[in-house]
């Protein structure tokens, strides 16, 4: 109408179980603007809380966020520990409004890395969460797919198994139960999986965005689950 072009609907037409997001880009969105590396998590923690309210609003049965790597322990200590009191704030206070929504809770993860009180805290979210039938929402904190993996094998030879399947290594993941991730969605540029859920991303279809994580909205977010719904999945057949 009079040249001005209408913006054409999102049309979402087929919904993946599970999509997994690498949200990438917090230190660059920060940078960028002049501030500490430490702002662009805050906003990006902020962005997470968001994008947690769409997939409840699209009724997404179950999202895997990558919030901080194994690898990631080797930043600078105030860059770790910024991001520690972030996630302080977000996954333990942010508890009783999981619990209006309905939302469990997951930590995949090496909780070895965290202190006692951490540790029992995020055990006590978990737990204050696990009757809820709604989204499955699983924090990737102190994740590496290679070490999860090398536990996987490690557990199962310490109950002394002598035959090893995928299906015996896949039930002794952090994931263990959890449908694999259809759609796994990288922000901020890079085209690398960075050591994120190699083992259930098998067969995967990857998205990558050119958006900074605390960029990444809801809008962008149905985009790209618009996109996996003009895949053609073939499993090798
Ligand atoms: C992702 O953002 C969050 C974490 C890894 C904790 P980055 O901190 O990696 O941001 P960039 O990639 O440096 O911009
Ligand atoms: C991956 O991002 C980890 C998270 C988003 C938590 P990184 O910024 O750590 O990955 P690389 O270093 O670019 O591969
Ligand atoms: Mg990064």
């Amino acid at each position: 109408m009079f040249g001005r072009k209408k913006k054409q609907p999102i049309e979402i037409t087929v919904m993946p179980r599970h999509v997994a997001i690498i949200m990438d880009g917090n230190g660059r969105w920060a940078t960028r603007r002049g501030l500490p590396r430490t702002a662009g998590h805050k906003v990006g923690s902020e962005n997470f809380v968001k994008t947690v309210d769409a997939c409840i609003r699209l009724g997404l049965e179950c999202l895997t966020v990558y919030a901080f790597s194994t690898e990631n322990w080797q930043r600078s200590a105030d860059e770790v520990e910024g991001i520690m009191k972030i996630m302080h704030a977000y996954i333990i206070k942010y508890v009783p409004e999981l619990i209006k929504k309905n939302v469990r809770l997951r930590i995949l993860g090496d909780l070895s890395y965290f202190d006692e009180e951490s540790r029992r805290a995020l055990l006590e979210s978990e737990n204050k969460l696990e009757n809820n039938t709604g989204l499955t929402l699983c924090i990737a904190l102190s994740y590496g797919g290679r070490n999860e993996i090398r536990q996987a094998v490690e557990a199962l030879i310490k109950e002394g198994a002598t035959e090893i399947s995928e299906q015996s290594i896949s039930d002794k993941l952090y994931t263990a139960s959890l449908p694999d991730p259809d759609l796994v969605i990288r922000t901020g540029g890079e085209k690398r999986i960075s050591n994120f859920l190699l083992w259930q991303s098998a067969y995967a279809e990857y998205y990558f965005s050119d958006d900074l994580w605390p960029d990444f909205n809801e809008e962008k977010l149905k985009e790209a689950i618009a996109e996996f719904g003009k895949r053609k999945r073939r499993y090798g057949k």
